[in-house]
């Protein structure tokens, strides 16, 4: 038994349900000796699963939305005074937009929409930390760790505008950890997953294949996110308390990837058919 967080208090936003990788993350932070409180939009809140998560992880649940300044200093102002101190860790595992929900296609964006994709997926983590920051609410060596996606660097098909938030939330990563490391040595880092299937992951047209295709791809195969919750928590630890600023792939291999033989056997067989 390891308890890479013992003393550790910290917030987790973005517990949906069982599936969510913040869920996962919250039960292995509580595995770790953490103490923390859970957070997620009231409406999201509304469907009830992440009081089950609070009680089993013998916790409260704070309402904010991530998009609200108001609701982010209320919830850590109440988190450490519930805690009892200032924060060691927090993740920001939040994702969403209204054009990819509503099957906008990329070249016909709802501008409306797009800047709603931004707020909440990319410019909610500038706020957090702005919050964050303002309220010294972060103990020194500190970590905070947000989930990406590689399409941030590469094209995919049907990622839609979801992928110009990810290029700027790993850019916010890299802009404000170096003023947050440089004040307070508070370290930030992206942390870029396999396709999960959560319900932010299956919202994507074409998840399957995409899914399916990212299996093949990678030699490790697709990282589950029972693992990715195991990276986040070693993020979140004394043991790495030099990496900052990073974009980091836990992708069992995929992004050093140019083709592998298992999909260049599966392209042949579907040729010969
Ligand atoms: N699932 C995947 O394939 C995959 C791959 C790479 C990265 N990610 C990223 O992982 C993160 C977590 O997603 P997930 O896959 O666990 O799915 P999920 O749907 O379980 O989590 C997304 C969360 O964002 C929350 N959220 C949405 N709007 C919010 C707001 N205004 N304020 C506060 N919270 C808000 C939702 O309520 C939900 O809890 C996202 O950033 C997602 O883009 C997911």
């Amino acid at each position: 038994m390891y308890t890479l967080l013992q003393g550790k208090r910290g917030i987790i936003f973005g517990a949906l349900d069982e599936n969510s990788i913040a869920w996962k993350v919250a039960l292995k932070a509580k595995e770790h000796g953490a103490k923390f409180t859970l957070t997620n939009a009231p409406v999201a809140l509304r469907l009830g699963a992440v009081n089950a998560l609070a009680e089993q992880c013998s916790t409260v649940v704070i309402p904010a939305d991530a998009t609200l300044v108001d609701d982010l200093e209320k919830l850590i102002q109440q988190s450490v005074h519930h805690l009892g101190g200032k924060l060691d860790f927090v993740l920001h595992s939040i994702g969403m937009s209204p054009n990819v929900r509503k099957g906008r296609h990329y070249t016909d964006l709802n501008y409306e929409w797009y800047q709603k994709t931004l707020d909440i997926s990319a410019i909610s983590l500038h706020k957090l930390l702005q919050t964050l920051r303002k309220h010294d609410a972060m103990n020194e060596w500190g970590s905070i760790v947000t989930l990406t996606y590689i399409a941030a660097q590469r094209a995919f098909p049907g990622y839609g505008d979801m992928a110009d938030a990810k290029a700027m939330l790993e850019s916010i990563v890299r802009s404000f950890g170096y003023y947050y490391g440089v004040e307070k040595k508070v370290r930030i880092n992206s942390v870029s997953q396999s396709p999960t299937k959560t319900t932010a992951g299956t919202g994507i047209k074409g998840f399957n294949e995409f899914f399916e295709f990212a299996q093949s791809m990678s030699p490790l195969g697709n990282a589950p996110a029972d693992d990715c919750a195991n990276y986040c928590i070693a993020l979140f630890s004394d043991l790495t308390r030099y990496v900052t600023m990073q974009n980091l792939y836990h992708d069992g291999g995929f992004s050093s990837m140019g083709v592998s033989e298992l999909l260049m056997q599966k392209l042949t067989g579907a040729s010969d058919n």
